[in-house]
């Protein structure tokens, strides 16, 4: 499922996560007979270029982008990206069982229903979840994004000199890295959270199934901002405490109180899938990916209040890692970071 191209047979896949804090890139080679993660590499984002997803300067971005690829000597100019936040909208709905070549022709008019969006400029994809079932009605995983989102990305691309072969959605490709490494949590209802820089993503996943997404507005920027703010420590000095190389007293109470604004975001949006699948599951665990999934003690704050186990993802847990990818970067530091750009590596291009 994505929301622009087609997915192929290309041998190797170039992911780009174009994140608030930091853009990684991963390739994968698809030749063999399982995917191999080839090569990984990140770059910082100048402060305020993109604020909440959105992206405010493309020229100080493709310029990163540019950089980035020839540091890390990726020559491919064919990019798998996504698109996230509250321009996309990922529900589960209901209609009346037919064909999926059927389905194609009236998914515009069973969106209308349900998309808040004005249908003329919308973006849709849509995957039926129980293709093998009978009854009357099918259960569709529904996807839309507003047309002006995934423009802007492809114009931005385009100023990097790159070019995207699939436009998918942020929550679909986390999903899809996690599916491959941790195959074990694919039951009952579970939560992926992945705190990054500006936002976090919330992703609830029912049997496999992402089936909810939502966005909170809190990220390390704020953990960052909290120690500034509140205790005068200087931006690197922050960073060096929520990454914990270094102490502090008083960031356990921040982590709670921050901690606290993701577990509500958590909680409601599981809330939300028991009322409208009208299940009576709770959630059963929460993986946390992204740079604050490394703020230390945020997953224990996280785990005590939701009163459910919590774990940090790895992309790299099943996943074929050929020798020498993270020999520049430490992969415990680095990996929980690329759960989104392993995931769109690992859709094959055509
Ligand atoms: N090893 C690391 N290297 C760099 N930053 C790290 C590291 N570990 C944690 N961090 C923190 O995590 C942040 C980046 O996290 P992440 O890459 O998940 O965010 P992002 O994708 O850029 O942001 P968003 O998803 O909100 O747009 C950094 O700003 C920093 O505070
Ligand atoms: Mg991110």
């Amino acid at each position: 499922m994505a929301l622009f191209g087609l997915l192929g047979g290309k041998k190797t896949s170039v992911g780009l996560d174009i994140g608030s804090g930091i853009l990684k890139v991963a390739v994968i080679d698809h030749s063999g007979s399982e995917p191999e993660l080839v090569k990984v590499a990140t770059t910082e984002v100048a402060a305020d270029a993109i604020v909440e997803g959105e992206v405010m300067d493309p020229g100080i971005v493709a310029e990163a982008i540019r950089g980035l690829f020839s540091a890390a000597g990726v020559k491919q100019k064919q990019v798998v990206t996504a698109v996230g936040g509250r321009d996309v909208i990922v529900k589960k709905i209901q209609m009346d069982r037919m064909k999926e070549a059927d389905a194609r022709e009236v998914i515009r008019w069973e969106a209308e229903q349900h998309v808040p969006f004005d249908m003329a400029n919308v973006e849709l994809d849509f995957q039926i979840l129980d293709p093998s079932a009978e009854g009357l009605q099918m259960n569709v995983l529904l996807v839309a994004a507003k047309r002006e989102l995934v423009d802007s990305r492809t114009s931005l691309l385009a100023e990097a000199g790159l070019r995207a072969s699939i436009i998918d959605v942020d929550a679909f490709a986390i999903h899809n890295a996690f599916e491959l490494n941790h195959p074990d949590a694919l039951q009952g209802v579970v939560a992926i959270a992945n705190i990054g820089h500006e936002i976090t993503n919330v992703n609830i996943l029912e049997d496999g199934v992402p089936v909810l997404t939502r966005d909170l507005s809190v990220g390390t920027r704020r953990f960052r901002e909290d120690l500034q703010r509140e205790k005068g420590l200087s931006a690197e000095d922050s960073e060096k405490v929520i990454q914990g190389q270094a102490q502090h007293p008083d960031l356990a109470s921040y982590v709670d109180a921050r901690g606290e604004e993701i577990a509500v975001g958590v909680e409601r949006a599981a809330a939300f899938l028991a009322t409208a699948s009208r299940s009576a599951g709770g959630l059963s665990r929460v993986y946390t990916a992204g740079g604050g999934s490394r703020v230390p003690g945020l997953n224990d704050a996280l785990s005590s209040r939701l009163k459910v186990p919590v774990e940090q993802a790895n992309p790299v847990q099943r996943l074929k890692v050929r020798d020498a990818v993270f020999d520049a970067v430490a992969v415990d530091e680095v990996a929980p970071l690329l759960l989104l750009s392993v995931g769109l590596a690992l859709r094959r291009a055509a």
